[in-house]
């Protein structure tokens, strides 16, 4: 991502904030896996949103109109050692030079310097009850500004949630965001059509996630933006199920949602079929049920019409269905008023999707559901699960986990499938698996 980007969110940023008030943004910290062992580091995404800036231990500040600069980076001084053992970190220069910070000032100068940036200032953005030590620092600088009241200095008066502003803008893509996720959609699509080649009885669960990392790594994708699941038979009816280790028994089918991150943005795909290349009749049922009422969600992707629409149009061909194959009994109105469809679809229709896989971005605004627009990228993912244990239904159906998902583009003239190079069709999934 170029900095121009990150640039042209911080102008905008800005104006939301307002001339006589500040924004406060912190670094993701970086986590002990163990003793002196870290977990891979991950950027806070609205930190990284705002600054493309890779390194724990910094924060950001926005002081629009501020004459000696408006964009001020605290971060880590560059450290000779540091860089022999831990690689590059940008320091104060960098920060500077590199990504194009107005000002910058060591981490650890922070309570000296950032009250003085509080003194006089209406409103104080941040991301509220987010990041226990900003929330406590906060109150001891703005009760230490308090303390020179005397001298004339005056304390903000407001705490305003940063996220309200930032997650609308987070909630609408860019081009040059769209192309990251294109090619975490591309290459998360690709994993998955290796994984459905290698599925088979006798492979374990994990070494279906292993195949599907090592595509994502050699294509450049570092991280899964989510732990990948790999469910066989009935681990499939466990929604987030990730202990990936069972044997693939044929006659089962195969479970998996995995998706790779680029550059900070998620792909989140959901495919499901047999271990043996070829559906049982049960089992091409309920999957056809679940394409079906996936199709008719995703054709209710389209600018102006409300969020929710794709989720009734997917309870309503589900609930039709399950009437249908004998796995509900009743007048389809009433089950879906009485909601008994979620014995067996129980989660919503999908999520947004962004640099977070559940990305940030409000559902609904004044109590109404949310009217899509152009920019917004959703996931549209029905399921059926049938509990190993459900009694009231035949036994041909117990323990049948399905679900279907693709990532989902708001264009002006409807929508565009960014996950669109894994099949999913039952012909097209039985050629692929039986290809091999
Ligand atoms: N992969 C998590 C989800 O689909 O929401
Ligand atoms: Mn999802
Ligand atoms: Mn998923």
């Amino acid at each position: 991502m170029k900095q121009s980007e990150f640039k042209k969110r911080r102008k905008q940023l800005m104006q939301y904030i307002g001339v006589g008030n500040i924004a406060i943004i912190a670094s993701a910290d970086s986590s002990i896996r163990n003793r002196d062992v870290h977990y891979p580091f991950r950027q806070d995404s609205d930190f990284y949103y705002l600054t493309g800036f890779n390194e724990p231990e910094a924060l950001a500040v926005f002081i629009p109109g501020r004459k000696q600069g408006e964009y001020i980076l605290f971060c880590r001084e560059f450290d000779p050692k540091k860089a022999l053992w831990e690689g590059a970190h940008a320091g104060l220069e960098g920060a500077t030079r590199q990504f194009a910070a107005d000002d910058a000032f060591p981490i650890a100068d922070l309570d000296d310097i950032l009250p003085g940036l509080l003194e006089n200032k209406g409103k104080v953005f941040y991301p509220m009850g987010r990041n226990t030590d900003l929330d406590h620092n906060l109150l001891l600088w703005l009760n230490d500004i308090r303390g020179q009241s005397r001298s004339g200095v005056v304390a903000p008066n407001e705490l305003v949630s940063l996220e309200h502003l930032l997650h609308e803008m987070r909630l609408f893509k860019s081009d040059a965001e769209l192309s990251l996720m294109r090619r975490a959609a591309e290459i998360s699509a690709q994993a998955h059509v290796s994984a459905m080649k290698m599925a088979k009885a006798g492979v374990y669960e994990y070494q279906i996630e292993a195949d599907i990392v090592h595509t994502l790594m050699q294509n450049g994708l570092r991280a899964v933006a989510y732990p990948s699941i790999v469910a066989t038979g009935s681990n499939a009816c466990v929604l987030h199920y990730t202990e990936n280790k069972d044997k693939l028994k044929a006659g089962d089918l195969l479970l998996v949602d995995a998706g790779g991150e680029c550059d900070h943005y998620a792909a989140d795909i959901t495919r499901t079929y047999p271990v043996s290349g070829k559906f049982s009749e049960p089992q091409r049922q309920l999957y056809q049920l679940v394409l079906d009422a996936q199709l008719a969600a995703i054709a209710q992707v389209k600018p102006g019409l409300p969020w929710n629409l794709s989720h009734d149009a997917a309870v309503e061909v589900i609930t039709k269905g399950l009437v249908d194959l004998g796995l509900l009994k009743g007048k389809v109105s009433k089950l879906i008023k009485d909601e008994k469809y979620k014995a067996f679809f129980m989660h919503r229709i999908g999520h947004w999707l962004g640099m977070d896989v559940h990305d940030v971005g409000n559902y609904k605004l004044n109590n109404e559901w949310r009217i899509l627009e152009a920019g917004m990228v959703l996931t549209v993912e029905p399921g059926i699960y049938v509990p190993v244990d459900c009694e009231e239904v035949d036994k041909k159906w117990r323990g049948i986990g399905i679900r279907i998902e693709d990532d989902v583009l708001v264009t002006a003239e409807g929508y565009e499938i960014l996950t669109a190079g894994v099949p999913k069709t039952v012909a097209d999934i039985e050629a692929l698996m039986q290809a091999n």
